[in-house]
């Protein structure tokens, strides 16, 4: 990678950040469109958060992707924010205006919805109810995402019911779709009759405890994804495909999500090809 003095600068602030992706998926858009430009990872801790916001918005950096566990902080801290931000609570695109304002977006529900749309055209959101497992800073955008795409029906089921609760109750008044919230005993009761299941927890990720889920009330029509990507076929995705269940990885989230900024950024719409997935699973 080679920039120039007038390469477009922007950042990927977390904390920490080492584990980000996000330097790499640039990186590769960049080279392969031949942009004059960077994404540089940040590691700031939390009570400097605002502080960096404000420095690089006074350096000339286009923007900043913002990673856990600022995405909450991110809102309160942008001078601007779109709807789809305000309602999920979090903010993961920062576009920093060419005065120093700062716009903040939400792209990860969009992220979420684009995959399933990219890897599962056969899947329509109006076919019916889906299950979503969890109910995280994930959770909440996948929410409003399968509700502002029309899912009819959302049930919620997460291990300490209480925090699926209060995520529908603050979420409630921006869902279009009906909303039910479940015991996690009932996880698989409810999988009856959906046509989308979607794990937004950690479990199934290498490192983590495993899902325990039987699927043998799913109908074998309904589509099943994860939001979890190391591994890229996790235990759910492997034992739904084993059923007949079509099944979509996590990793174009990952991919889709990014494309607003990128664009906003540096000018172009990036292509979400086989190539920039195969790249980024060459990383270790
Ligand atoms: P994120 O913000 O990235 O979505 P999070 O807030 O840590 O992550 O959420 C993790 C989700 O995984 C939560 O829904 C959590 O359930 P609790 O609300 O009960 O903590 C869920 N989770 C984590 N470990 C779990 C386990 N062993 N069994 C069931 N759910 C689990």
């Amino acid at each position: 990678m080679i920039i120039s003095g007038k390469a477009r600068c922007a950042a990927v602030i977390g904390w920490p950040v080492s584990h980000s992706k996000s330097p790499r998926l640039h990186g590769y858009w960049l080279d392969h469109y031949e942009i004059d430009g960077v994404l540089v990872p940040l590691a700031v801790a939390p009570q400097h958060f605002n502080a960096v916001l404000r420095q690089i918005s006074k350096m000339g950096f286009v923007g900043a992707c913002v990673t856990l566990p600022h995405k909450q902080a991110a809102l309160a801290a942008v001078d601007q924010v779109d709807e789809t931000a305000k309602s999920i609570g979090a903010v993961n695109t920062i576009i920093i205006n060419p005065d120093g304002g700062l716009y903040g977006q939400n792209t990860d529900g969009y992220g979420f919805i684009e995959n399933l749309k990219q890897h599962a055209p056969e899947w329509h959101p109006q076919k019916g109810a889906a299950v979503v497992l969890g109910a995280g800073g994930a959770a909440r955008a996948v929410l409003y995402a399968l509700s502002q795409s029309g899912v009819p029906e959302i049930r919620l089921v997460n291990r300490t019911r209480s925090k699926a609760q209060e995520l529908a109750d603050v979420l409630s008044s921006n869902l279009t779709s009906t909303l039910h919230v479940h015991d996690w005993e009932e996880r698989e009761v409810i999988l009856a009759g959906a046509k989308l299941l979607v794990n937004t927890t950690l479990l199934g990720m290498d490192g983590q405890a495993s899902l325990d889920l039987s699927l043998e009330t799913l109908d074998r029509e309904a589509l099943v994804t994860d939001i979890v990507y190391t591994p890229l076929m996790t235990p759910l995705l492997k034992s739904a495909q084993a059923r007949g269940n079509m099944v979509v990885d996590g990793l174009g989230m990952l991919i889709h999500q990014a494309r607003p900024g990128f664009k906003a950024w540096f000018g172009r719409e990036p292509e979400v090809t086989d190539d920039v997935r195969n790249f980024l699973l060459l990383e270790k």
